[in-house]
């Protein structure tokens, strides 16, 4: 896994922590932040995004990522997560997907709860044999 230090991580939760006040979550009532750190340096947030039809939801995830992607960003160093859960909160299969698109299977994925405490997960863990453009080659 890269490395990444305590005091980037706290800095990391911090900011994903204010992106969750910034949730559109009327119907779950479970607020979730990101905030993806980008090579450069660049932080990027997100919040999750949700819809009375529920399945155009937005993931807190995908919202900094296309933030980031709309931006030009390609090459990303780590992404934290916090919710309102008691648990860690993990990236949904969706997702997972999309980091697979964009970030390199040793990227740091950090979890939290609700109270800041964390786990880190390379993205290979959370997305083992991901299918990737590799894997469109047909000839
Ligand atoms: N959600 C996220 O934003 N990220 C996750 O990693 C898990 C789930 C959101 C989607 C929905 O708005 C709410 O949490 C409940 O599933």
């Amino acid at each position: 896994m890269k490395t990444i230090h305590e005091f980037e991580i706290k800095k990391m939760l911090r900011l994903a922590s204010e992106a969750r006040e910034k949730a559109y979550a009327p119907y779950s009532h479970f607020r979730v932040g990101a905030c993806l750190k980008t090579e450069t340096g660049a932080y990027y947030l997100g919040a999750n995004i949700e819809n009375a039809a529920f399945t155009p939801t937005n993931c807190a995830e995908r919202t900094a990522m296309f933030k980031a992607i709309y931006d030009g960003e390609r090459s990303f160093e780590a992404i934290a997560i916090i919710s309102d859960g008691l648990n860690y909160t993990a990236p949904c299969g969706v997702c997972r997907q999309v980091l697979a698109e964009f970030c390199s299977p040793d990227m740091p994925v950090i979890c939290a709860d609700r109270d800041g405490n964390y786990v880190v997960h390379e993205l290979r863990e959370l997305i083992p044999m991901a299918f990737t453009s590799d894997d469109l080659k047909n000839n």
